[in-house]
């Protein structure tokens, strides 16, 4: 049996499910991960900001693709579409305060822009979902967060 970490990406965006070519924070997502040869994308995909759209594709993941991480991007903000943390919350059996409390704390003393973002993070079964912001700059710098105690947040909820 493989011990390769099964990952989806999900790139929440308006813009970017009208116009996939626009979407560079998934891609990104994508390339940080496999540069890290424990993980492996197995599902990639766009959704606008949608609450269906995103319960939907993230329920189906964890439900039936039985992931190990689900990772999305955008969504977050304060715009009057952004409904990442609304949708995601509900599918939350358990939360992760202490991640979602770390990527905010470390953020900020990178940006103060940082405290725009709603974010969420917890466990759904046995897959474990964060929610990022959504440019390729907060993309990297919330993964760099969190990467070294990803596999072992994993293991547990195994
Ligand atoms: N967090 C980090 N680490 N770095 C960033 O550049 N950008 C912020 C914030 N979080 C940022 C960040 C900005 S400018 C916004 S508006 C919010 O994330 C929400 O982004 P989203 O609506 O694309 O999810």
């Amino acid at each position: 049996m493989s011990n390769q970490l099964r990952v989806g990406v999900l790139t929440i965006s308006d813009t970017a499910s009208t116009d996939p070519v626009s979407d560079t924070s998934g891609p990104s997502l994508c390339r940080l991960l496999e540069a890290e040869s424990r993980y492996t994308v197995q599902i990639t995909a766009i959704v606008p900001d949608d609450f269906k759209a995103i319960q939907k594709t993230v329920t189906a993941w964890c439900d039936d693709l039985d992931l190990h991480l689900v990772l999305t991007t955008g969504g977050t903000g304060f715009g009057v579409r952004d409904c990442t943390p609304e949708a995601v919350l509900p599918l939350l059996e358990r939360q992760t305060p202490g991640i979602t409390h770390m990527i905010f704390s470390k953020s900020v003393q990178i940006t103060p822009y940082a405290a725009l973002s709603r974010a969420v993070s917890g466990i759904r079964g046995q897959t474990l979902i964060l929610t990022f912001p959504g440019s390729p700059k907060a993309v990297k710098e919330n993964f760099e967060v969190v990467a070294k105690l990803l596999p072992h947040a994993i293991d547990l909820v195994r």
